[in-house]
């Protein structure tokens, strides 16, 4: 009979990166350990760090701290730190933390077996070479019922915006073979899936360095053509790499999702430049004018930092203006934070705490007024909803994405969870939308209306 598995607890911060990473490990490990969702009964506790803001990695050393006391009521409890903090911190990490067994880098993902094997024996282990291979693992194998997936198609990053930590923790861009990506892709769909998210610092990059030639959109085209698959996202997009030929494929594939996910950061070419950008504010909004007349309501989200250094009230007004002249549907929005090794980190003039504080306030109550206006637009309109789960409020109620990745709330029987249904948008909410199911009659009535 087989030996019953031991248990695998893993905390996870930051990123859809990260959360992809956290279940690469687990299927890494899948041999020996089954996840828990009871960190109380883990024989082995897997962090999985972020080092992108300050704050990210504070937090993951005060829960450090606090696995002190699960560590002395279950010495047993073998405890690994991994992912950015992890990378940046290596040997200090565990000369901190005395509970500490392992600490393991951004490619240590795929050596765990061994490593785990090792602090089993007893070894207090570091392994944070950036260089480590990342072999292509056997199928992944999905729990019945999962209809959503990640799929991580290059790692690395080799832009370094001044500001980002991302190129020293996680190394040099590196694409995954194409027919890799397409045969999980293809195995997925087999198992019922419906919608993947392609991930990479900078997806569109991807494909050099490959023997075969191929681009991101002809990757996209040859995903697209798989069939069963409803929806294609992807994350993350550089502005200055984003090609005509991918912008066209927006109008052009049927599951790619509307929505692009287009970092701007700021809205000024000084600024931009002080952050190695390689784009303007003028040809950031000619790619957003290029994207609305290849994809007319496309829904655009973006990342924005305040508070850069040498960032003026001037310069922060004409990220405002940006702001609403690309009409976002949603962002993020970030207090620069300096992190170790970066250039800006090093530039003497760093803005004071308070006005960024200030400045990420007044930027938020825009993000509001532009999600609102852009809710409000919806209203009366009939959508294809990919019903997700049940809505926070209540599990009376489901809870689903539109393609252009607005969430929305609706009544409905719970059979249709992981399911596409179609719903008229009925209410606009600062942060989600309200709707009513289309169904039988309803349906030829919503359609006789709209004709
Ligand atoms: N300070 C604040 N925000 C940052 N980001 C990256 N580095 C920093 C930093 N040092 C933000 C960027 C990026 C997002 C993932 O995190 O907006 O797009
Ligand atoms: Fe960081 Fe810039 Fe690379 Fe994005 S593109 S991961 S912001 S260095």
């Amino acid at each position: 009979m087989a030996r019953p598995k031991k248990k695998l607890y893993i905390r996870t911060f930051g990123c859809q990166m990260n959360v992809a990473d956290s279940e690469l490990m687990a299927q890494v490990l899948g041999e020996e350990y089954e996840l828990t969702a009871h960190a109380e009964e883990a024989d082995l506790y897997l962090i999985n760090t972020c080092a992108i803001r300050r704050k990210a990695e504070e937090k993951v050393k005060s829960l450090l701290g606090s696995l002190k006391f699960l560590k002395q009521q279950r010495p047993q409890l073998l405890l690994g730190v991994g992912g950015c903090v992890a990378q940046q911190e290596g040997e200090r990490l565990l000369a901190a933390a005395p509970h500490l067994n392992l600490v393991f880098g951004t490619k240590g993902i795929y050596h765990l077996p061994e490593l785990v094997g090792r602090i089993a024996r007893g070894e207090r282990v570091v392994d944070v070479g950036l260089n480590r291979d990342c072999p292509e693992l056997p199928r992944r194998a999905w729990l019945p019922g999962t209809f959503q997936t990640m799929v991580t198609i290059m790692r690395g990053c080799d832009n370094f915006c001044t500001f980002c930590v991302v190129p020293y923790v996680r190394g040099r861009e590196a694409s995954r073979e194409p027919d890799a990506i397409i045969a999980e892709v293809a195995d997925f769909l087999a198992a019922g899936g419906q919608e993947v998210t392609l991930l990479g610092q900078n997806v569109n990059s991807y494909g050099r360095g490959l023997a075969e030639t191929i681009t991101f959109t002809q990757l996209l085209r040859r995903l697209n053509g798989l069939p069963g698959l409803s929806r294609l996202r992807f994350a993350t997009s550089h502005p200055r790499d984003l090609s005509p030929e991918l912008i066209d494929a927006f109008g052009e594939l049927d599951a790619l999702c509307e929505h692009l996910h287009l970092p701007v950061q700021s809205g000024t070419d000084r600024i931009l430049k002080r952050m190695n950008r390689g784009y303007t504010h003028e040809h950031y909004l000619e790619k957003v004018a290029a994207l609305r007349r290849a994809c007319p309501g496309i829904a655009l989200s973006t990342d924005l930092i305040v508070g850069f250094p040498g960032e003026s009230e001037a310069d922060f007004v004409q990220t405002l203006d940006l702001m609403r002249a690309a009409g976002f549907d949603q962002s993020f929005s970030f207090k620069y934070s300096p992190r170790p090794q970066t250039r800006a980190a090093t530039y003497p003039d760093q803005v004071a705490e308070e006005v960024k504080a200030e400045r990420l306030a007044r930027l938020q109550a825009l993000q509001d007024e532009l999600t609102l206006k852009s809710h409000a637009r919806l209203v009366g309109q009939e959508h294809e909803v990919l019903v997700e789960g049940f809505s926070k409020r209540s599990i009376e109620e489901l809870c689903g994405r539109l393609r252009t990745n607005q969430v929305v709330n609706f009544s409905g029987p719970r059979e249709l969870v992981g399911s596409l249904t179609r719903v008229v948008i009925t209410e606009a909410h600062p942060h989600s939308l309200k709707g009513r199911r289309v169904q039988g009659l309803d349906h030829l009535v919503s359609v006789g209306r709209s004709a």
